[in-house]
């Protein structure tokens, strides 16, 4: 963690797991930002003060500004990384860009309460956002995605969620704030539960059941943990910190991605070498059987950020 005081992040950017999530995504009405700028400090801070109210069922949240309507709202003083969804394509493999204003991401283990809040929280906004897509995530089968698959294992732990999600002091202005990516996968469950488990464990890299890692020499390069597990110039571990969940009905259903992170260069060399490969060939077998929907990149920046900027 960085030396000096940090501000107060939004607790729901690297809170731990819960039994259930709303996310709203909204777009601004036109000349509302002198208006939406104290709107958005106090929806935050709302969702910060009922994390104690609320602390038995673990609720929490973030509010975040999407990298396209930063500018409107907060003027030409960005984080230093926030840019547009970056959209791939190759072959049949798509990560389109669709881009949102505001993003409003809550999880509790109560679904009352997430309802409750859910409400609120667009009364408040009211008269200066039009809500424009929402979907709810639900923890299934000890945190496992809707192939099977436990998702989350290797995250981050402990503090150093901390610290691969938070802008630390190499942003100053910006610290205690975090990249946010979000990619809605929509999963074809029949053609993925067609295959046999040791075809769909080679495309994880990890076996279903007791989701254990394959030894490094087993791992195909077609993998999905191969294909993310990257090294930054000096030999370092890229990270992020996901808090992805499972969403959707009988119609539609997959992973609702969501990517935390200090910077937007580890989740964007993820994506590529997902879609696009290891420049030999080698790219991600998962992306087969699930299709991403979305795209969209915000920043959650510090709630002492968004009270400073609300007047
Ligand atoms: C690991 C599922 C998309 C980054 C995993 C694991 C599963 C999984 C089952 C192994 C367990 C774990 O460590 O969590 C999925 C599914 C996806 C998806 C179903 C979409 C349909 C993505 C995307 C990225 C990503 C878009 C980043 C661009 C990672 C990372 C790991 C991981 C960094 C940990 C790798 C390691 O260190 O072993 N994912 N994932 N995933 N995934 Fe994904």
């Amino acid at each position: 963690m960085d030396n000096l005081v940090m501000p107060r992040e939004q607790l729901g950017v690297c809170a731990e797991g819960n039994l259930h999530s709303v996310y709203l995504m909204f777009n601004a009405n036109d000349g509302v930002e002198s208006q939406l700028r104290p709107c958005v400090a106090n929806v935050a801070q709302y969702i910060y003060e009922l994390a104690d109210q609320y602390a038995d069922s673990a609720f929490n949240g973030f509010v975040a500004i999407g990298a396209n309507y930063w500018d409107s709202l907060y003027g030409e003083r960005r984080p230093s990384e926030l840019k547009p969804f970056p959209a791939m394509h190759a072959d049949n493999r798509d990560a389109p860009a669709h881009e949102y204003d505001l993003f409003v991401h809550l999880r509790c283990d109560r679904y009352d309460i997430l309802h409750l809040v859910a409400n609120e929280v667009c009364q408040m906004f009211e008269d200066l956002v039009e809500l424009v897509d929402e979907e709810r995530g639900f923890q299934f089968m000890d945190t496992r995605d809707l192939t099977g698959f436990v998702d989350g294992t290797e995250n981050p732990k402990g503090r150093h969620r901390q610290d691969v999600a938070l802008v630390g002091d190499e942003d100053e202005y910006f610290r205690g704030g975090s990249y946010i990516h979000v990619q809605k996968f929509a999963h074809n469950l029949s053609k993925w539960n067609r295959l046999p488990q040791k075809k769909q464990e080679d495309i994880i890299g990890r076996t279903k059941i007791d989701n254990i890692e394959y030894a490094s020499e087993d791992k195909p390069l077609t993998s999905h943990i191969k294909r993310v597990n990257l090294k930054d110039a000096d030999g370092k571990s890229m990270e992020i910190l996901r808090q992805s969940m499972p969403y959707g009905s009988m119609k539609e259903q997959g992973l609702m991605f969501i990517s935390v992170c200090r910077n937007s260069v580890n989740f964007e060399k993820m994506l590529h070498s997902m879609i696009h490969g290891d420049g030999e060939g080698n790219h991600d077998h998962l992306m087969h059987f699930t299709q991403a929907l979305t795209g969209s990149a915000f920043f959650a920046p510090s709630l002492d950020f968004m009270a400073r900027e609300a007047d």
